[in-house]
């Protein structure tokens, strides 16, 4: 399920995508991870769709929103989030949907294992599906509406 809802198939057609940040737009990190690796990621802090999101991710760092497995990298970025921006939410790299009959149910866009969240209390929302976001304000992740403008995280492992 690589792909985010229909409602989101018909944004911004026909609009070039815009250049890849420079520098001074995007903070770069490194993250320990387990076992001695370390997992890099940029902060962009020019707020864009979710979809122009990904392939920005994609085009320009050869990386992907991030997706979160840890407590400990949950904190490391949202520190630096908290940090090195203004904004009160920033895409990570999952989606949430409602199934008939089911709960919310979160997936990350690269397939991963859903093993760690951070929910904020009372999300995620959605009656529909909706692209989820690190909150600074309340160290917690939100889900919002995918055509909303946000800065991305990208994870590059
Ligand atoms: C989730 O799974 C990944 C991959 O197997 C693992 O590296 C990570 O430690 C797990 N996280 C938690 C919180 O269990």
């Amino acid at each position: 399920e690589q792909e985010i809802p229909d409602e989101e198939g018909e944004e911004e057609s026909g609009e070039p995508e815009p250049p890849c940040p420079t520098e001074s737009e995007i903070v770069r990190m490194v993250v320990p991870g387990t076992g001695g690796r370390t997992y890099r990621y940029v902060l962009v802090r020019s707020c864009q769709t979710f979809r122009r999101a990904q392939r920005q991710c994609s085009r320009c760092y050869r990386g992907r929103l991030a997706s979160i497995h840890s407590r400990a990298v949950n904190h490391h970025l949202q520190c630096t989030v908290r940090a090195r921006t203004k904004r009160s939410d920033v895409w990570i790299g999952a989606y949430a949907s409602r199934r008939v009959f089911v709960s919310v149910h979160a997936h990350w866009m690269d397939h991963s294992i859903w093993n760690y969240s951070k929910w904020a209390p009372g999300y995620p929302k959605c009656f529909r599906k909706k692209c989820v976001t690190m909150c600074t304000a309340r160290w917690r992740w939100g889900s919002r509406h995918c055509l909303g403008k946000k800065s991305p995280g990208v994870g590059e492992p």
